[in-house]
């Protein structure tokens, strides 16, 4: 039996060219996982063309190295590398049936960006976010067509996390939703249905953590000892070390998204976005291996 809520699975529309916008990191890896599992044409678009090369270079590189891993053979990773493609010009994804955004957690940005892409992409598309904890339903303000934005929310890191948040806000019609199950089954991630609340499930808990750990260090307490006191607790990564692999800046808007909702319940750090702007938590040798706290 269907659990409440869950649409039809008939009602999902097929997604044969992915459009990918922004090229950052949670963009290009998750952009990799689209060409990969899918293994139709994934077209991705930034504000300018360096940033553009820089996604592209990057997923062609995670393929040669699933090539190497013997993961995928040679025409496999030749096939691969060649459905990706990078544009400035959104034009070309006006045949994209499933367009999905990684672009800066800010509303305004977010609510621009997909009033342009509407205007480039057929009637039928899906569009989907992946904001980390901003309102699926308030990014959409400026859509004709809200009943097609759904939020689509990935973990870093993307190859390994195996989680989909999939975002029903109050506007999302039930064959977007029911698309984006699919597509989340077809990318071989675990789908959750989640409601459109601040943080949805996964960021709330985790910024219950992460906040709690900087407003110790923001009372006093020296990174090291928060560090050294919760990693006996079996978490993958301390706070910290979770908070450079999400980036301090997204850390940071995170806790903010959070503390705007509820006051009363979460943290904003003013020591964490110094650190976002000015510095890293961690000293790291070349390869980006910790040595130790940044003094
Ligand atoms: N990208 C791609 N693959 C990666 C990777 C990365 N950044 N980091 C690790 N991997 C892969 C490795 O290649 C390896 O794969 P193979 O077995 O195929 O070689 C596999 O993951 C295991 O890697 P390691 O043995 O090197 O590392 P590990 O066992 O220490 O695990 C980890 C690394 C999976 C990152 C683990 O530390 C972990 O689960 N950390 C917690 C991550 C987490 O909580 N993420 C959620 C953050 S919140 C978020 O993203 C949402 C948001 O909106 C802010």
């Amino acid at each position: 039996k269907r659990p409440a809520g869950a649409p039809d699975k008939a009602l999902a529309k097929p997604v044969t060219k992915v459009g990918v916008v922004g090229a950052g990191l949670m963009a290009s890896q998750f952009a990799l996982l689209f060409v990969r599992r899918l293994k139709v044409p994934v077209v991705i678009t930034d504000l300018d063309q360096a940033r553009v090369d820089k996604g592209v270079d990057y997923i062609r590189g995670e393929i040669d190295t699933l090539e190497k891993k013997g993961k995928i053979n040679g025409d496999e990773s030749n096939r691969l590398k060649a459905l990706v493609t990078g544009t400035t010009d959104k034009a070309d994804f006006a045949d994209a049936d499933w367009i999905i955004e990684a672009v800066f957690e800010e509303l305004g940005v977010k609510q621009d960006v997909f009033a342009e892409i509407e205007k480039h992409v057929s009637d039928t598309a899906v569009l989907a976010t992946n904001t980390s904890s901003l309102s699926v339903e308030q990014i959409g303000a400026k859509l004709a067509h809200p009943e097609r934005l759904v939020g689509f929310h990935f973990f870093n890191p993307v190859a390994v996390m195996p989680l989909v948040e999939v975002v029903r806000a109050p506007s999302t019609d039930d064959a977007t939703l029911s698309t984006a199950m699919v597509t989340a089954a077809k990318l071989y991630k675990n789908a959750v249905i989640t409601t459109d609340t601040p943080g949805f499930v996964v960021n709330r808990i985790l910024a219950k953590l992460l906040g709690e750990a900087m407003h110790a260090v923001d009372t006093g307490t020296p990174f090291e000892v928060v560090d050294k006191s919760i990693a006996p607790f079996g978490l993958p990564m301390t706070p910290f070390e979770l908070l450079e692999l999400v980036g301090l800046k997204v850390g940071a808007h995170v806790l903010d998204t959070h503390h705007a909702a509820f006051p009363d319940r979460f943290f904003e750090s003013k020591n964490l976005h110094d650190l976002a702007e000015h510095g890293q938590i961690f000293e790291r040798d070349a390869k980006g291996k910790v040595k130790g706290f940044d003094k």
